[in-house]
């Protein structure tokens, strides 16, 4: 008889959600929820990329779920106007965690006023000591936004697919990165995402080749191209898959740079 897997147990305040996760999800993220508990600080995250479509939104809202349903407040912030994505689709959700808070700071308020990039800097810093992780959604070609959410956060995830004309994209979000880095306080790790990737491919391949020569971080475990991911959009996701393992990593690279 095989040893029993020492699982830590659920003990966050969302156990519907929860439970209905595959099994092998749940004692994933379990070990990953040990994790975080022993970090001192939260995760602070920009995903970005100057071009649309490659699933930023998608790894933000995978990401604050996942976060939230352990229980721990976690601030969004959606500067994407042209779209309002991460809003809309917290705003969808019946069952959606009310420790996950999105706030839509680009683009005109309700007064009519424009929000500006800074005025984005300042609201989250002036709240950022309530909430234990941060993540920013940006929109495609939005300079402004980016460079304010990289300005806030630790951490950049590059989201891309592997194909050429979205992989070339890549270099002037590592540029602006590096850009804004040496104006901040503190580091900003920048780390690719190949998404909407198919396992096995030459795409794939060549563009993860391309990144080391190029000597550009990006995450082992890439995104497939699966339904199961466009039809958790609007929803507390019961399926996050490869977005587990990205949210293990990143807590291994935290851990790692204490
Ligand atoms: N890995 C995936 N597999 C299949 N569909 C995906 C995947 N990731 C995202 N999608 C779908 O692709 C579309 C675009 O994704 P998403 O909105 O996350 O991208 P985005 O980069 O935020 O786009 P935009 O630049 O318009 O803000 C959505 O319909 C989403 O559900
Ligand atoms: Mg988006």
């Amino acid at each position: 008889m095989s040893a029993p897997i020492d699982v830590p147990s659920y003990t966050g305040p969302y156990t519907e959600l929860f439970e209905r996760l595959p099994e092998q999800q749940q004692a994933e993220l379990s070990e990953i929820y040990t994790k975080l508990d022993a970090l001192p600080a939260g995760l602070s995250i920009t995903v970005g990329n100057l071009k649309g479509g490659v699933s930023k939104t998608t790894t933000v809202m995978y990401l604050a779920l996942m976060l939230g349903l352990k229980g721990d407040s976690v601030l969004v912030v959606d500067s994407d106007a042209t779209n309002r994505s991460a809003l809309l689709w917290s705003a969808a959700s019946a069952e959606w965690p009310d420790n996950v808070v999105v706030k839509a700071w680009a683009g005109d308020d309700h007064t009519g006023k424009r929000i500006t990039g800074r005025d984005m800097v300042e609201r989250v810093r002036a709240v950022r000591g309530r909430y234990r992780h941060l993540l920013v959604d940006t929109g495609p070609q939005m300079r402004e936004y980016l460079a304010a959410a990289l300005k806030v956060t630790q951490d950049f995830i590059v989201c891309s697919s592997p194909y050429p004309l979205d992989t070339q994209q890549i270099m002037p979000s590592v540029d602006l990165a590096a850009e804004v880095e040496s104006m901040k306080d503190g580091p900003l790790f920048v780390t690719v995402l190949m998404s909407k990737a198919r396992k096995g491919t030459i795409s794939l391949r060549e563009a993860l080749e391309d990144l080391s020569n190029d000597e550009v971080a990006y995450f082992d475990q890439p995104i497939s191209q699966l339904e199961t991911y466009a039809l958790g959009a609007g929803s507390v996701p019961s399926d996050f898959r490869e977005y587990i393992q990205v949210l293990g990593e990143l807590v291994d690279a935290q851990e790692e740079s204490e």
